[in-house]
């Protein structure tokens, strides 16, 4: 059931503030501390963990990123990413004291359950973060965390990856916690912040007709860019997979540090480019980015800017400028993919494409 929205993804995207809700829901006890009653792996064998690999496809892959930068910042264990195509192949070092995490919304990716089953067999545990209760994926696993998204019918992954971020960041800070974590005051507070997640997910949703006006004014591109740094370069990636699937434009993303070293090339008068700006901290990331924006802007690229609300250097630099509420650097992709999922779905839609069904795509990927 459609319930009023014109495309399945659309409404899922409309659904992201519950789904974000109900995988938090119940993970917090009285006193405040993370519960994860699903992961039936002993706190002693998660504490002798070295190494932790993450391996998943697609957006989910991208989710995976994002899971790097917080589970080292939080855990300080050394976190890898793998697309699961390629770390099946390749011979990888795994062995007890890794544990493998196995992203999947389907829970039925071929790579993906070749790459766990490939861990499993070097002795290392395997973690599942999941959609679909008692899919294989999860089945083979040694534990899982599913995230409540409810089904998702839209081939485009959307209300899947926003609750494989969270599932990660719960992942992240329960490792944390459990490992006895130097950073007792920060996970309250990211604890805290993800609580007010739904809302402020809601509060971008809200703006969707400045991103559709967008969409109106750009549809006869045929290139975009986008960029980003640190969490903001997988909100990159996963931003222009979005649009090619959905509205098959050529899109790519970038790590805004990697522009000097080819991608500038690339920049011609008037293409969109679109950049993820991360809040002002102490570590000059945003800065960076705002250097990064005005290089291409130099070069007349129409440049669409993702910032918070209060960054006034960053809408100066902007053709278009869509606000971002104030949270932390390593929450700031389940805000900032938002107007981007609702772009590329509105571009789509008004270039006449089956939202739903892109053309050769399946919802889930059962050969390699
Ligand atoms: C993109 C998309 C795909 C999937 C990928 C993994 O919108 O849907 O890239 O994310 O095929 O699928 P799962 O998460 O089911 O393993």
């Amino acid at each position: 059931e459609k319930q009023g929205y014109d495309w399945f993804m659309r409404k899922e995207i409309f659904e992201q503030p519950k789904a974000v809700a109900d995988t938090l829901l119940g993970r917090l006890n009285e006193r405040g501390e993370l519960v994860l009653d699903e992961l039936h792996i002993r706190p002693e064998e998660l504490r002798r963990i070295n190494k932790i690999i993450i391996v998943a496809c697609g957006t989910a892959f991208y989710a995976g990123m994002v899971a790097k930068y917080a589970i080292e910042h939080w855990v300080r264990v050394a976190c890898e990413v793998e697309l699961a195509s390629e770390f099946r192949y390749r011979d990888p070092i795994v062995d007890a004291n890794t544990l493998v995490v196995a992203v999947s919304q389907s829970g039925e990716t071929a790579d993906t359950l070749m790459a766990l089953r490939h861990a499993r067999e070097q002795g290392s545990r395997v973690i599942a973060i999941c959609n679909t209760n008692g899919a294989t994926i999860p089945r083979e696993s040694d534990a899982v965390i599913y995230t409540h998204a409810g089904p998702e019918i839209g081939v485009a992954s959307t209300k899947g990856f926003t609750t494989q971020l969270v599932a990660c960041y719960l992942l992240g800070l329960y490792l944390a916690q459990v490992r006895g974590m130097k950073y007792g005051d920060e996970i309250a507070a990211v604890l805290g912040e993800l609580e007010r997640m739904p809302q402020l997910i809601q509060g971008m949703l809200d703006k969707a007709p400045e991103v559709y006006e967008l969409a109106d004014r750009l549809k006869e591109t045929q290139s975009m860019l986008f960029l980003g740094r640190h969490v903001g370069y997988p909100a990159a990636l996963e931003g222009a997979l979005k649009l090619k699937e959905l509205a098959y434009i050529h899109a790519e993303g970038f790590a805004a540090g990697e522009l000097k070293h080819g991608p500038i090339a690339l920049v011609n008068e008037g293409i969109p480019i679109f950049v993820v700006v991360p809040p002002a901290g102490r570590d000059q990331l945003r800065d960076k980015v705002i250097a990064n924006i005005s290089e291409v802007r130099a070069r007349g690229a129409r440049t669409i800017v993702l910032a918070e609300e209060r960054d006034e250097e960053a809408r100066e630099h902007a053709a278009a400028f869509w606000a971002l509420p104030h949270v932390s650097t390593l929450l700031q992709p389940l805000v900032a993919i938002i107007p981007l999922q609702l772009f590329a779905c509105e571009m789509a839609t008004r270039m006449g494409h089956d939202v739903d069904q892109p053309r050769n795509l399946a919802k889930s990927v059962t050969v390699e």
